[in-house]
């Protein structure tokens, strides 16, 4: 992709090399925040990307707030600052410690994985973590019949669909507000008019939108996706960042949102102006930390997680429909 940079972009791309920052970015991102970040992927990607990245004095994550925090764990003698602290995943609200705790009293000796969009407290009571690039791959490869998996529950729905490990949700309510408003009708509508259309979905999807994709994977898999199919038009369940950035990169492809307002407003928090401000004067309210007593735990279980093949089954979901 070649570049126009607007003025703030130059002066972060010039500010990035004199202060030695590496700029990373989720996919969700808006588009200006993405052209001028050295990466932008899915949290798995993006928690390889954190492994002490060689040369950098400071790293600037441009996503939500747990997904910084992993920087933060991962790379710690490097300080990562995040351009609005306020960006918070509210998906990760919903699991506590102490939810955590009482399924584990329920069901002694059963282990717990997690999904990234947690907070480091809920984190710490866990066996292992996951993000939706390797939730099935970890799930298989705790290497027991049973899982206590959540908070997301559709993300759960996709991995009982993918494994034969039984999965016992952590919060059977848990969902990401932006995902959950994904319906089948809204891709039955667009299949009249793009008959021949890939569909794919995120698995925090509700089952049903799952079900009727071709695809389903995080944010990188339909990356991927889009970059080797032959379809022209490609019908996208996820993010508008994601649609965003998947159009720019294929112009040649025609690529629409299964309906337009799927904005995560967190994600959104972050601005240009805001990345300026980190690199001018890397204020203390911006520099992400993570209480210490949680860290060794946490940082095992994302290296074992990163230590994982990867990007786990981009497939579509064969459940039996009733
Ligand atoms: P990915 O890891 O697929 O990018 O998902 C992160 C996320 O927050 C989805 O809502
Ligand atoms: Fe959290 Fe949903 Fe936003 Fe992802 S899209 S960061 S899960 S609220």
């Amino acid at each position: 992709m070649t570049e126009n940079f607007n003025e703030i972009q130059k002066r972060i791309l010039e500010l990035k090399k004199e202060k030695k920052a590496l700029i990373l970015a989720h996919n969700y991102q808006i588009l200006d925040i993405q052209e001028i970040a050295d990466f932008v992927g899915d949290s798995l990607q993006l928690a390889r990307k954190s492994e002490e990245p060689n040369g950098y004095e400071m790293i600037i994550f441009a996503g939500v707030k747990f997904m910084a925090e992993m920087a933060a764990i991962l790379s710690p003698t490097i300080p990562v600052y995040i351009p609005d602290p306020a960006a918070l995943c509210p998906l990760a609200a919903y699991l506590d410690a102490e939810k955590t705790r009482a399924k584990k009293k329920e069901y002694p000796g059963v282990p717990v994985v997690v999904y990234v969009n947690t907070t480091a407290e809920a984190k710490s009571e866990a066996d292992m973590i996951c993000t939706s690039g390797s939730a099935v791959e970890v799930v298989e490869s705790m290497g027991v019949d049973r899982v206590i998996f959540g908070p997301d529950s559709n993300l759960a729905d996709y991995v009982r669909t993918h494994t034969n490990v039984e999965i016992i949700d952590l919060d059977p309510d848990g969902l990401c507000y932006v995902h959950a408003r994904f319906k089948t009708e809204m891709l039955d509508e667009l299949k009249k008019k793009y008959p021949d259309s890939l569909a794919i979905a995120h698995p925090e999807c509700p089952l049903e939108v799952q079900q009727v994709s071709d695809m389903v994977g995080s944010t990188g898999m339909m990356a991927n996706t889009v970059a080797e199919t032959d379809a022209k038009v490609v019908l996208i369940a996820t993010e508008l960042g994601m649609v965003q950035q998947l159009q720019k990169r294929h112009p040649d492809k025609t690529i629409l949102p299964f309906f337009e307002d799927a904005i995560c407003r967190q994600m959104k928090k972050h601005t240009l102006e805001k990345i300026l401000d980190v690199l001018e004067n890397k204020p203390e309210e911006n520099l992400v930390t993570v209480p210490e007593e949680y860290v060794p735990h946490i940082r095992k279980i994302l290296e074992a997680m990163n230590k994982l093949k990867g990007q786990g089954p981009a497939a579509k979901v064969s459940v039996e429909t009733t």
